[in-house]
């Protein structure tokens, strides 16, 4: 392994300088061949007033190696900063974020011994597109996202990766009983790319009870696929469960790029201590070296780990006098897998990347997309008012242009008109529903310019459409 890899490093915030410093001696003990260019991100870059945490300059590095080694960062809160995590997932097109949580049992305390699962999060798409606007004085909409092709990389990205690895089963998890046409997509989409892994065993869990049981048996589960929010959460819960937050690492992967962390953050209550665990960090660093072909590397380093930490050598965070023979900060921490490298543990099965590629998961290509004929059919309008949604009818019937009919009245998505329940509260948000035959976008417009002139102001119109004749659109609760 003479040529060596370039990759980014930033050290981060907090105990970041701390756990990379650590982390980066194991790598170079363990032979790590590696070309590293530091960069600066987080506390200091905001400080100077950019808003997403890192310089254009930084940029560059990252574009030439494609390979993002990242320590956790300080995220300032409100003032109008972005959060860093989501610029780079985006800038890059990281859509995966794979999150192994794993029980170290006995040695690190969990109520769940046989643990060992894996999360699969999109990272791209739903809520975390930060589309939100206010419309009214009462009512603000943050818009849900998931498109077909993106759910299709996440699932295929899901039983790739399980067929890669040796696991038997993905889980996905979702809200389709309530998110009909969103997770509806994304669980048609499972089902779908489902049957091309037979090999693969496939269930599907409704996201609640889905967290329920992780947290409750996480035992029963493999490799879980899932929405960006629904894997924000359930993977703070999985990695709970495993002990310590200390000991999750994680990797987002796209077409081209790779970054690897900790599944922690800063950690400001105990940095500059030298106290802080580096495991979450060189666990991640582990998953870098099995993306850029340095398995060997991975599975020397991984095994040193299993044994020290099976050796009893434990950081504060999970140190437990029952179960630990040594207290250590970080770098002897450092030090004791540095002394362990080309060991192998005893009590846990040593792990075994075998030679590698370096060209990481090769997914197939998406599926071929077959046109579909739309067609418009009627128009959802929003409008900001007040009063009584029978009254809201009257108005709309005396201006309704040729061809255009009323169909329903909705509030926050309930229906109010016709026939609404009395007890449903009304905000200043309400929607239209107008349906017609032959429309055209401009038939939509003039009855927008009759409601402007009836003093009906709209804050925004969907339009309705089929495809392939089917529904592209739900209908209001109560319909
Ligand atoms: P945190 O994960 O930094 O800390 C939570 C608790 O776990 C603290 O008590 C901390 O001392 C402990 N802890 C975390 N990592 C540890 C380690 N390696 N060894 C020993 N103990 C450890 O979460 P918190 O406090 O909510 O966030 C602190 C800062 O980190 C915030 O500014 C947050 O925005 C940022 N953050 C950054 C992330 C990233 O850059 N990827 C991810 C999560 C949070
Ligand atoms: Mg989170």
């Amino acid at each position: 392994m003479s040529k060596k890899t370039p990759i980014t490093v930033a050290r981060g915030d907090g105990i970041g300088p701390e756990i990379m410093d650590a982390t980066l001696e194991i790598l170079e003990a363990g032979g790590a061949a590696l070309d590293i260019e530091h960069i600066e991100i987080g506390k200091t870059v905001y400080e100077r007033g950019i808003m997403n945490g890192i310089e254009e300059k930084a940029w560059d590095s990252l574009h030439r190696t494609r390979v993002f080694l990242k320590a956790p960062i300080t995220t300032p809160q409100g003032g109008g900063f972005k959060s860093l995590n989501v610029t780079v997932r985006k800038a890059l097109g990281l859509f995966a974020n794979v999150r192994p949580c794993v029980a170290y049992h006995p040695y690190v305390k969990t109520n769940f011994p046989d643990m060992d699962l894996v999360i699969i999060r999109e990272n791209e798409e739903d809520l975390y597109a930060g589309i939100e606007h206010r419309q009214t004085q009462d009512v603000v909409q943050s818009i849900k996202l998931i498109s077909r092709p993106g759910s299709e990389r996440i699932v295929r990205y899901a039983f790739e990766y399980a067929r890669a690895n040796g696991r038997r089963k993905v889980t996905c998890m979702a809200k389709d009983n309530i998110m009909k046409m969103a997770d509806g997509l994304f669980h048609n989409v499972f089902d779908e790319i489902g049957k091309e892994y037979p090999d693969i065993e496939q269930e599907f869990y409704i996201i609640d009870i889905g967290t329920a049981r992780i947290a409750a048996r996480p035992s029963a589960f493999d490799v879980i696929v899932t929405e960006n929010l629904y894997g924000d959460i359930i993977s703070d819960v999985a990695v709970e469960v495993t002990g310590s937050v200390g000991l999750g690492g994680s990797c987002n992967i796209g077409t081209d790029f790779g970054m690897f962390e900790a599944v922690h953050g800063s950690a400001p209550d105990i940095a500059g201590k030298g106290i802080a665990n580096p495991s979450g960090l060189l666990l991640g660093s582990i998953l870098m070296l099995n993306h850029i072909g340095q398995n060997p590397v991975a599975t020397k380093i991984h095994n040193a780990w299993y044994k020290t930490i099976e050796d009893g050598i434990h950081t504060g965070d999970i140190f437990d006098p029952k179960l630990s023979t040594q207290k250590v900060g970080t770098s002897d921490f450092a030090k004791a897998v540095i002394e362990r490298l080309g060991k192998k543990p005893e009590k846990f099965s040593p792990v075994d990347y075998g030679e590698g590629t370096g060209k990481g998961l090769i997914l197939p290509a998406l599926k071929t997309r077959v046109a579909e004929k739309k067609e418009l059919v009627g128009a959802d309008i929003f409008l900001d008012w007040q009063g009584r949604p029978e009254d809201l009818a009257e108005k709309i019937k005396a201006i309704l242009i040729k061809g255009m009919e009323l169909n329903t009245i909705a509030n926050r998505g309930v229906k109010v008109w016709p026939n609404g329940q009395p007890g449903t509260f009304c905000s200043d948000h309400w929607c239209l529903r107008f349906m017609g035959q032959n429309l055209t976008p401009v038939t939509v417009l003039q009855q927008l310019a009759n409601m402007e002139k009836a003093q009906l102001p709209f804050v925004k119109i969907e339009n309705l459409y089929t495809f392939d004749g089917k529904k592209g659109f739900t209908v209001a609760q109560g319909e």
